[in-house]
């Protein structure tokens, strides 16, 4: 059998580490707030090359902060527009409905996976006041058109990084870094995980920075004085420490990533089968492989009944959620066809070129 994940085996990779970091918190008596949490913030803002981090509990977290922010800032209000991929996962969507901000769903490009730019334009209205891209999958989303648009329309481009650690736009330029203002999450399966929830925001303004750290400690800077109605969305002290560890991995495991996706693409050749376009080597840091096939569900039924555990990214689109009663009527051609086709294969760190060979050969073998 061939898990679609098999995060014992990855946490396993570095258990020594992990260890040594877990008993150096337990031993110090410091569990939020300490030591471990400015030594991670601190390596995660050189990493991506942001002047600031902020901890915070998890990747919705880090995204409601980061509007919430500019609200209070007096940038936004709720009523604001945010144009949003309409085929991303449901939490982008989220950050933007809880501060009572209007998401924008725009289509993706089939081939590409990300927001279709050329589509952007006709979406702005007086009140559209930011763009919130989302580097699905992995992949890197940003172009030099939505910078064109979002500096010649002022709008406030934040970057949903949560499938994205380690990816680059450019040689100097990580995806994180891009925008104004970065969400991240470090949900364990993903390409830097944490051990449970653990969130983070990435940004180059200090007044952002500053207020999403008192928003997300119940809005308060001075013990028991209380600025804002914060929330509560720390980032604890063990989590901080393993993630240290694990960020001094991120770019081997990616690479290890890297190497099991160009498996895929070198071996799979079922015309039934689409693959994602090949991006340059680093805008993809392949947090998921998702393939695509008109024949999907039968396509993860064959791979089922050989040992190949296959996961969907994602069933339903956020318009047609329930949640969202009030965009069920509306009709997103290219996102719906993505959420009926799509299956991600198993990719991660710990996964052998033997496994994905495998698979190649399962896929190329099924047929309708
Ligand atoms: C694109 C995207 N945005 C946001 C999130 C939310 O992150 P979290 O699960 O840490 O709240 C996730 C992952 O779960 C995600 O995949």
């Amino acid at each position: 059998m061939i898990k679609f994940l098999d995060l014992q085996r990855i946490t396993q990779k570095y258990e020594d580490e992990i260890h040594d970091a877990i008993k150096r918190v337990v031993d110090s008596g410091y569990y939020l707030q300490g030591t471990e949490n400015k030594r991670f913030e601190t390596d995660y803002a050189a990493y991506i090359g942001s002047r600031y981090c902020v901890g915070c509990g998890n990747g919705l977290d880090a995204l409601i902060l980061i509007y919430r922010a500019y609200i209070e800032m007096g940038i936004m209000q709720p009523g604001d527009e945010v144009i949003v991929p309409a085929n991303t996962f449901i939490a982008s969507i989220l950050a933007l409905t809880e501060n009572r901000l209007v998401p924008v769903l725009a289509e993706p490009n089939y081939d590409t996976l990300e927001l279709d730019d050329s589509r952007l334009e006709a979406l702005i209205t007086p009140k559209t006041r930011s763009i919130l891209l989302v580097h699905l999958y992995g992949r890197c989303a940003y172009t030099e058109e939505i910078a064109r648009l979002c500096q010649k329309y002022d709008l406030k481009l934040v970057e949903d990084n949560a499938q994205a650690h380690g990816c680059r736009y450019t040689d100097r330029r990580r995806t994180g870094s891009l925008g104004d203002a970065a969400g991240h999450s470090f949900y364990p399966g993903k390409n830097l995980g944490a051990l449970g929830d653990a969130g983070a925001v990435t940004c180059n303004d200090k007044t952002l920075a500053d207020t999403i750290r008192i928003l997300a400690n119940y809005g308060s800077q001075q013990k028991y004085a209380f600025r804002y109605t914060g929330r509560n969305s720390r980032l604890d002290e063990i989590q901080a420490a393993i993630l240290s560890v694990k960020l001094r991995h991120l770019d081997e495991d990616n690479e290890v990533r890297k190497g099991i996706a160009n498996i895929y693409y070198d071996n799979i050749n079922n015309p039934l089968v689409i693959l994602p376009t090949r991006l340059d080597h680093g805008q993809n840091v392949f947090h998921l492989f998702p393939v695509f096939c008109e024949y999907r569900d039968e396509l993860q039924e064959h791979l089922r009944q050989q040992g190949v555990q296959t996961l969907i990214h994602y069933p339903i689109p956020p318009h047609q959620q329930q949640c969202y009663r009030e965009w069920n009527h509306l009709s997103l051609p290219v996102t719906e066809r993505i959420h009926r086709q799509e299956l991600s294969l198993p990719i991660s760190p710990v996964m052998t070129p033997e496994e994905a060979i495998t698979i190649t050969r399962i896929i190329n073998a099924f047929n309708n």
